[in-house]
């Protein structure tokens, strides 16, 4: 028998000795319900098929216990890709006999409350790997004062406003947001009861908007291998970045995690309208929601802007781009943030450019790595700084080939800001935007391409697009508001599909007004 493993023996003796002198109350008001190994084993043997061959894993688990998940970590990860391991447990018996058992390792067990301890500042100092079974604790357990303290600190770290009736498990996973590196992988065990009760909504909030949802589990509770308190758990993953444009989740049922009995991928689009998580993978994609026609979709696609994965790299005002004699070629004018663009009319001058300040350029190269090294000297040293910067190692950027070319958007005519606030006037916190410049836009707007038979009358007949614009402003706020979704603070954000949803009528009878002839006008829809 290994070290490793005589360690993992005298721990599940010790565990059951605490457990067994405490009562079930005890237990229950700190949701002591330890991980089995044979499940501890399944989710580290899940994660490591997550994480990068080779990388060093910082590890994390907020709620430690004696360590079943650090136990499983060190026999299924190697100790050397441990750069560090981190765990905090509020039970000073638990935490100490994990001190005790695990003090040759590099595990650093804190005793203490994980939601009162301080997030590292740095993300270098961040967890790379977060493994939780948090306390499962009712809410009606937690008293007053630390339901509004929990509350607000779960606010901060995910931006979301959890239910009064959320339970301590909710608060540990949107605090844990805060102690996540960049791209880190978390998967928590928890109650699949969130995926369908109304209290759970902030937090598939979280899952589907602040992070990258990739799978759910839900173990079927006919499998006798785990004992009660864990029956109808789910064990979520997801990344720390924002998820790609088309992203589709995992569900699975069943089984193990390495072999669930059934699997299903379902658009994260769809998960936004569909209010029982636990359908899936059970049921088919929800029947699509029936539409009053017209709607925007009918006449044009409307994309999100360009995910650059790393702005402050990509995008470059044109000194800085003299400065580093970046090739022309290679870069294109972007317009800048809405909150910079103050007007609704882009004009531009007469080579295209965007006249709104500040003036910026998107470095977009489709060209492989050693072209641009033998042909272009300048952007390949720039694109070294980069690679320096950890920039090619970004979700964004590994997930496209090259790392450092973009999505393609060319410039859109009409665009949509992505999120806002309702204004203090009649404004709706949406604004659509003309622009007359051959600029393309990063993701704070969505972009609308006409459909080909609006665009072709766009462009017999240029006047249009002022009245298509103006009957854009004019679509009611409440009706484009209703398909979007609403944070805390009163933000509104839409995404493409959503905005796709809302009516079209008056955009339709604006160019009506201009073609003036009804079967022009019935020949728009495609
Ligand atoms: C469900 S158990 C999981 C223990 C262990 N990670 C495992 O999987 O076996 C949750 C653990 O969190 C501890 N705990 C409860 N509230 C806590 C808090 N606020 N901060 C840190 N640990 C806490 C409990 O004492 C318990 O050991």
């Amino acid at each position: 028998m290994s070290a490793i493993e005589q360690i993992e023996q005298e721990r599940l003796e010790a565990q059951s000795r605490l457990d067994a002198v405490k009562s079930q109350a005890e237990r229950n008001r700190l949701g002591q319900f330890a991980t089995p190994t044979a499940l501890a084993v399944d989710i580290l043997r899940y994660a490591n098929t997550l994480v990068p061959e080779r990388s060093k894993v910082r590890f994390l688990d907020p709620a430690i216990g004696t360590g079943a998940f650090y136990s499983a970590l060190v026999r299924i990860f190697s100790l050397s890709r441990l750069a560090a391991a981190l765990g905090f447990e509020i039970d000073p018996q638990y935490a100490r006999k994990a001190q005790a058992l695990w003090k040759d390792t590099p595990l650093k067990v804190v005793p203490g409350d994980f939601t009162k301890a301080a997030p590292p500042d740095n993300d270098t100092d961040k967890a790379t790997l977060v493994i939780c079974n948090p306390p499962y604790v009712r809410h009606h357990h937690l008293a007053r004062d630390d339901k509004i303290r929990l509350h607000n600190l779960a606010a901060r770290a995910a931006g979301v406003e959890l239910s009064g009736l959320a339970g301590l498990y909710s608060h540990f996973l949107c605090i844990g947001h805060q102690w996540m590196a960049r791209d880190g992988l978390a998967g928590w065990l928890i109650p699949s009861e969130f995926m369908d009760v109304k209290y759970g909504l902030a937090v598939k909030l979280y899952l589907l908007d602040k992070v990258t949802l990739l799978r759910i589990h839900r173990f079927d509770p006919a499998d006798v291998q785990f004992d009660d308190a864990l029956v109808s758990s789910a064990v979520v993953w997801f990344r720390n970045a924002p998820a790609p444009e088309g992203h589709t989740v995992e569900f699975t049922y069943g089984g193990t995690l390495l072999e669930p009995r059934l699997s299903r991928q379902v658009a994260a689009d769809a998960l936004w309208h569909s209010p029982k998580w636990t359908q899936y993978p059970m049921a088919a994609e929800a029947a699509a929601v029936k539409r009053t026609r017209p709607v925007l979709a009918d006449l044009f696609v409307i994309k999100r802007g360009i995910a650059t994965g790393a702005n402050k790299f990509f995008i470059l005002t044109p000194q800085q781009a003299k400065q580093l004699s970046l090739p022309s070629g290679f870069l294109k004018p972007i317009l800048p943030s809405p909150r910079y663009v103050h007007v609704d009319e882009i004009p531009a001058d007469s080579r295209g450019n965007p006249l709104v300040e500040p003036r910026l350029l998107l470095l977009d190269c489709h060209l492989p790595p050693d072209e641009v090294r033998g042909k272009h000297p300048t952007l390949w040293a720039y694109l070294q700084t980069g690679t320096k910067d950890g920039i090619d190692k970004g979700y964004i950027c590994t997930h496209r080939s090259p790392w450092y070319a973009q999505e393609d958007r060319p410039p859109a005519m009409f665009l949509c800001t992505y999120m806002g606030r309702q204004g203090k006037e009649a404004r709706g916190p949406f604004r659509f935007i003309l622009n007359h410049s051959k600029a393309t836009a990063a993701n704070t707007y969505l972009l609308l391409y006409p459909r080909q038979r609006l665009a072709k009358v766009l462009r017999e007949r240029p006047e249009a697009a002022v009245a298509v614009w103006r009957a854009l402003n004019s679509i009611p706020a409440e009706a484009i508001v209703g398909e979007g979704r609403i944070y805390g603070g009163g933000l509104h954000k839409i995404e493409p599909r959503e905005l796709a949803n809302a009516p079209a009528q008056s955009v339709l009878k604006a160019v009506e007004g201009i073609i003036d002839s009804r079967n022009e006008q019935m020949v728009l829809f495609e």
